[in-house]
């Protein structure tokens, strides 16, 4: 159920019965010295995938930049401003809405992309009164914080955590690196932060976790628990004011 690998007249029979599309929203960023780059867009991704598929709902190619200015300081970072990220996603969903979707289920895997997604939602409907949008942030999920808690307790951390490192080692087996156990630096400081003072403050990207806690089969679980509350999200988004 990928826009992608869809041609044009199947989107257009798709909008005859349905308006809803599914975008996955992440970033490119240090996950500290053992997690991929790549995970809050690969994470969400593959979220999306799975929910779309068992919903039968479109979803669009996943925007994999986000905002990341505090992580420029590590190798391998990339990050849009706030405002190119806010006009991405008004581009992205006013180009779909033109051509007929009008629900917008956005499944994000970064925090530094909350407020401008918010900021781009408000901007949208100004002028668009007829969208509607939806954001679900997979690791904020009351049900997937309660397992994180049971699995990880405060040693979860706020950055590259034992969470999302456990759910990249379960999509991604072949990228799993260990490392030695102890948790992460977590100071009490202001926020946002540049990329240097990042840096000084979290020495090795992450932030308050320890991921010699993370496991594949963990990451399992989460990705399960995290699947059927989007759903639940979705299911519910879309039956607020008619049909899917
Ligand atoms: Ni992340």
């Amino acid at each position: 159920m990928q826009v992608a690998h869809k041609n044009w007249p199947h989107v257009e029979q798709y909008l005859r019965h349905k308006s809803a599309l599914i975008i996955p929203i992440g970033s490119t960023e240090q996950h500290g010295p053992n997690g991929l780059i790549g995970t809050d867009h690969l994470v969400a991704e593959s979220l999306a995938r799975k929910v779309g598929e068992e919903n039968g709902i479109l979803v669009a190619p996943t925007l994999a930049y986000g905002m990341s200015h505090h992580h420029l300081a590590f190798p391998g970072s990339a990050s849009l401003s706030p405002d190119t990220l806010i006009r991405v996603i008004r581009d992205v969903v006013t180009s779909f809405a033109r051509n007929g979707f009008s629900r917008f289920f956005f499944i994000n895997g970064h925090g530094g992309n909350v407020s401008s997604i918010q900021a781009a939602f408000s901007d949208i409907l100004l002028d668009h009164p007829k969208i509607r949008l939806q954001l679900a942030s997979w690791w904020l999920l009351p049900e997937v914080t309660e397992q994180e808690k049971i699995f990880f307790g405060q040693e979860n951390g706020h950055h590259a955590t034992c969470g999302e490192v456990s759910v990249t080692w379960h999509l991604y087996p072949e990228d799993e690196t260990p490392i030695k156990p102890g948790v992460a630096p977590d100071p009490e400081t202001e926020w946002p932060v540049g990329p240097d003072r990042y840096r000084v403050l979290f020495p090795d990207g992450r932030m308050g976790s320890n991921p010699s806690l993370s496991t594949g089969e963990k990451g399992r679980v989460l990705f399960e628990i995290a699947q059927k509350a989007l759903t639940d999200r979705l299911l519910k988004f879309l039956a607020r004011d008619g049909s899917s």
